[in-house]
């Protein structure tokens, strides 16, 4: 400890946000029997990948698509890298379609300096037999959504355009959207900038209509993501299993550690849009709290933040409703054991 600092208390500063509590989760959730039909919008992405992984892996979710949009890297790597990865899983009958390059509006935003300039560190993946389908990420969510028996959870894992122009371009579709379960924004403090969350940020205006659209929705944010991080004993637990797929995870897993943990200090790696595909899978996994979400469009220093009320006297003053549930709470050994289990039974 330098000189000056004191040693009371946690090496974090204590939120200061109204702790809301945690409440039952409203997400629907899978089962072996009834799985839930999914499509994940996605910009792999590390994490992004071992959640797709995820997804392939339980039996819980019944994977209808891999949509991508421009985030974490090019949506042209990120796209080859979705086709790549569930050949790998060997799932490449799941198709893929290309989305939006970037936000609606603005620059884009990339995050290579943490997944590097592919998108998935310097993991190279064998090509996939299958090709990205010609109508694109927009059209074969409608599609899916208009043909599909029942209505389909989305889990956007990336930026939210594609998310926004669906609901934009097909407004007659939004009840056929079953849940928006998303990885995105913070009700505490952002990591792209102090007040914002990658994915938000990267299209806070996107954000900000799937937040209004009255569409069911759960917001896994920092919150919850930044309790969900793997260490270097998961890293030999994913090497170990002896597999294609386990090797290739503990690559990217390899990469994020040492990335992420130039942000720490030691090794680290917050395995954000697993907790997405985690909470349709496990119904006892994460806790969640009802907040107001709203997004900062302004160009000042929140632009891209979520802005979330969890205290019901101030959203009555203000005349809105809870239209999120937040996750708060991960059991973090848990996660780390579904994570491996699900790699466990890939090929
Ligand atoms: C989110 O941003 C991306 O870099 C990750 O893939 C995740 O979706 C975390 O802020
Ligand atoms: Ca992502």
């Amino acid at each position: 400890m330098p000189a000056g600092v004191s040693t009371i208390g946690s090496a974090l500063a204590a939120p200061t946000f109204f702790p809301a509590p945690a409440v039952p989760r409203s997400a629907p959730v899978g089962t072996a029997e009834k799985p839930l039909p999914l499509i994940i919008d996605s910009d792999p992405g590390l994490d992004d990948a071992l959640a797709i992984g995820l997804a392939v892996a339980r039996p819980e979710i019944d994977l209808l698509a891999v949509t991508t949009v421009g985030g974490n890297a090019d949506v042209r790597h990120c796209t080859t890298n979705a086709l790549r990865l569930l050949h790998l899983y060997g799932a490449s009958d799941v198709p893929v379609a290309e989305g939006s390059a970037g936000a609606l509006f603005g620059a884009i935003v990339r995050a290579t300096e943490i997944h590097g300039e592919s998108g998935i560190g310097n993991t190279t993946l064998q090509p996939s037999p299958s090709t990205p389908r010609p109508e694109g990420a927009v059209d074969l969510i409608a599609a899916i959504l208009r043909e599909h028996p029942e209505p389909v959870v989305i889990a956007p894992i990336g930026p939210l355009t594609n998310i926004a122009l669906l609901l934009r371009l097909h407004p007659e579709l939004s009840n056929r959207i079953a849940h928006i379960c998303l990885m995105g924004g913070s009700i505490g403090e952002g990591n792209t900038t102090v007040s914002a969350e990658f994915n938000v940020y990267a299209d806070p205006e996107a954000a900000a209509i799937v937040f209004e659209s009255g569409v069911p929705i759960t917001m896994m944010g920092l919150d919850v993501t930044h309790q969900a991080v793997l260490y270097t004993p998961a890293l030999e637990r994913l090497r170990g299993l002896g597999t294609a797929s386990g090797g290739i995870a503990a690559e990217l897993v390899d990469f994020a550690l040492a990335r992420e943990g130039q942000w720490y200090g030691t090794p680290r790696m917050s395995v954000h849009d697993a907790v997405a595909v985690a909470h349709l899978a496990i119904g006892d996994l994460v806790d969640v709290a009802e907040y107001d979400v709203q997004v900062d469009t302004g160009h000042g220093p929140a632009r891209g933040r979520t802005v979330g009320d969890g205290l019901p006297v101030r959203r009555q003053r203000k005349g809105r409703e809870p239209n999120a549930q937040v996750g708060i709470r991960i059991d973090r050994d848990r996660f780390e054991d579904v994570l491996v289990d699900a790699y466990a039974r890939l090929p």
